[in-house]
C-alpha cells in the first residue's frame, strides 16, 4: 500500500503495527490500543508529532542531532552530493568527500590520530576497531592477543562482536555463547563507590585483570569518555591518565569509544580532549553528520596504522556503505555549522546553568545523584536519599515504565527514563539549547519528578 504525504494517523497506525519493528520496544505494548509515537518532523531544539504536538528533544533523538533539526544547508549538501555522485564505495576506491572528511576530522581528532576509517553507524565503527585491534596485534606477531577490556553496564553497540564488549546482562543473555574475549572491570559509579574503597581502585581493575586474564592474551581496552548506561558516569581524575600507562605497560590498544562523547557532546570535538587523554583509537558516528545522514568511523593513530601502511598488508575488513559520499557531504557541512555557530564554546558556556538546573531539583526527595559532563547528564533515582537505597526491579518497571516514561513524553519532554543499571532519567539537549530549553526541562521534571516520589512514597 502506497502512502501518501498526508496519510491519516490512523493509517500510518494501522500500517505501523502491522510491519514496523522498533528497535529494543516491547512491541506487544501496542496490543491494547495504545499509540506508537510518530514523529513527523523537527526544527531546533524541537520535533512534532502525528497529531501536531511539539516535544522538546531533550535527547537530541539518541545523542544524534548535536546541531538541532531542520538545518536546510545540511540537508542541501546531501541532496547536491547526490546529484554529482549518489554513491561510490570506499572499498578499493576513494572519492572528495570521503577524502576531505578524513582530512577534516584527522585535523580535529587529538594527537596523532590521523588515519580514518569510516563505518555506517557506531556498532560497525567499534566492530572495526576491535577487528582492527586483532590484526594489528598479529602483524606485530602477537597472535594470541585478542581479550577485549570493557566496564560493567557499558553499551559498546549490538552486533555479535560489540555484544562482547557491551557489559549489560540483559543485552547479551539472549544471543550466547558470545564470540569469547569480552572481560568486564568496574565503571566509575563513584556515587556506588562501596565504603572504605578508593576511586584509584577503578582504574587498578583494569590492570589486575589484565594481569589476570594474562596480557599475552589481551588485545583491548574500550571505554566512553563518559560511560552512558548506567547514567553518565564521569572518570574520577588521572583515570584516564593511568589507562593510558597501563595500555602502554602491557601493549593493548586503547580504544576510546566516543559514540555519544564527541561531536561537541562534552564541548570538545572529542571526549578525549576534554579529559586530556590520547587513546590509539577513537571510535565514533552520530553527532559526526548530527544524524542527517548515517555515518560512524575509526580513528587510528599513526602507530596503529603502522603495521597496514606497506607491503601486501591489508586491513582485512570493509563495509559497502562507509564513506558513502552523501553522508561524507553531510559531515563536513554538519562541521561547518559547528564551527561557523561556535557551538563547542557555547556548550561549555551553557554547561553550568544547564547542569545548575538539574542540581536544583535535588531537594526532591527522589533525587539521588545528578552528574555528567556538558550536555550529556543524568539524574539517577533512588528510594532514599540518606542511605541511596535504589529500587528494586518491580519497583523500577512501576517507576519507570508505569509512570515517568509515559508522563514525560505526555508533557512534552522527551528524554531518557532507564534502567540498564539503577534507574536514571537522562538529558543530552542539540548542543544549541539555551536558558529557554533549560527552562523548559525544569517545569516539565520538577512536577513529575514530585509526583513519582509521592507515588513511589520516597520522603
Ligand atoms: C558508546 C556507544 N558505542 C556504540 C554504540 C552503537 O552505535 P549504533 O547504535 O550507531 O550502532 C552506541 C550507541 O548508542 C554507543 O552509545
Amino acid at each position: 500500500m502506497a502512502l501518501t504525504a498526508a496519510a491519516s494517523n490512523a493509517e500510518l497506525q494501522e500500517l505501523a503495527k502491522r510491519h514496523l519493528w522498533l528497535h529494543f520496544s516491547r512491541m506487544g505494548s501496542y496490543d491494547d490500543g495504545a499509540e506508537v509515537p510518530i514523529i513527523v518532523r523537527g526544527d531546533g531544539c524541537y520535533v512534532w508529532d502525528q497529531h501536531g504536538k511539539r516535544f522538546l528533544d531533550g535527547l537530541s533523538s539518541l545523542f544524534c542531532t548535536n546541531i538541532g533539526h531542520g538545518r536546510a544547508e545540511v540537508a542541501q549538501a546531501g541532496a547536491d552530493q547526490a546529484k554529482e555522485l549518489g554513491f561510490f564505495t570506499n572499498w578499493s576506491y576513494a572519492h572528495p568527500r570521503a577524502i576531505e572528511l578524513a582530512t577534516k576530522v584527522a585535523e580535529l581528532a587529538p594527537g596523532d590520530l590521523n588515519r580514518v576509517f569510516f563505518t555506517s553507524g557506531g556498532s560497525e565503527a567499534v566492530e572495526s576497531a576491535l577487528k582492527l585491534a586483532r590484526q594489528y596485534h598479529k602483524l606485530r606477531g602477537n597472535g594470541t592477543k585478542y581479550k577485549v577490556i570493557a566496564r560493567e553496564t557499558a553499551y559498546h553497540g549490538t552486533t555479535m562482536g560489540c555484544l562482547m564488549a557491551t557489559g549489560i546482562a540483559g543485552l547479551r543473555a539472549p544471543f550466547e555463547p558470545l564470540p569469547a574475549g569480552g572481560c568486564h572491570v568496574p565503571n566509575t559509579n563513584i556515587y556506588r563507590l562501596p565504603e572504605g574503597h578508593t576511586t584509584d581502585e577503578l582504574v587498578e581493575a583494569i590492570a589486575h585483570r589484565i594481569e589476570f586474564e594474562d596480557p599475552s592474551t589481551v588485545s583491548a581496552i574500550i571505554l566512553e569518555p563518559v560511560q552512558n548506561a548506567g547514567g553518565c558516569f564521569v572518570p574520577p581524575e588521572g583515570y584516564f591518565q593511568r589507562v593510558r600507562e597501563i595500555a602502554d605497560f602491557y601493549d593493548v590498544v586503547f580504544i576510546s569509544d566516543e559514540v555519544i562523547c564527541s561531536w561537541g557532546r562534552l564541548g570538545e570535538w572529542f571526549g578525549a580532549q576534554r579529559y586530556d587523554y590520547r587513546p590509539d583509537i577513537i571510535t565514533t558516528a552520530k553527532g559526526i553528520t548530527s544524524a542527517y545522514s548515517p555515518m560512524g568511523a575509526v580513528i587510528a593513530s599513526d602507530r596503529i596504522f603502522e603495521p597496514f601502511s606497506h607491503g601486501t598488508t591489508s586491513f582485512a575488513h570493509g563495509i559497502t556503505f562507509g564513506g558513502h559520499p552523501v553522508s561524507a557531504a553531510v559531515a563536513l557541512a554538519n562541521i561547518e555549522v559547528f564551527e561557523r555557530e561556535n557551538l563547542l564554546e557555547h556548550v561549555r558556556t551553557q554547561e553550568p546553568a544547564f547542569r545548575a538546573m538539574l542540581d536544583s531539583l535535588r531537594d526532591i526527595p527522589i533525587v539521588g545523584d545528578v552528574r555528567g559532563a556538558g550536555f550529556f547528564q543524568a539524574i539517577e533515582l533512588v528510594k532514599d536519599q540518606e542511605t541511596r537505597e535504589s529500587f528494586s526491579h518491580e519497583e523500577s518497571e512501576t517507576l519507570l515504565r508505569g509512570y515517568l516514561s509515559a508522563e514525560l513524553f505526555e508533557r512534552g519532554l522527551i528524554c531518557r527514563a532507564d534502567d540498564r543499571g539503577d534507574p536514571v532519567i537522562q538529558l543530552s539537549p542539540p548542543l544549541i539549547a539555551g536558558p529557554e530549553q533549560f527552562a523548559e526541562i525544569e517545569s516539565v521534571l520538577r512536577p513529575v519528578l514530585e509526583e513519582a516520589s509521592r507515588r513511589m512514597a520516597v520522603r
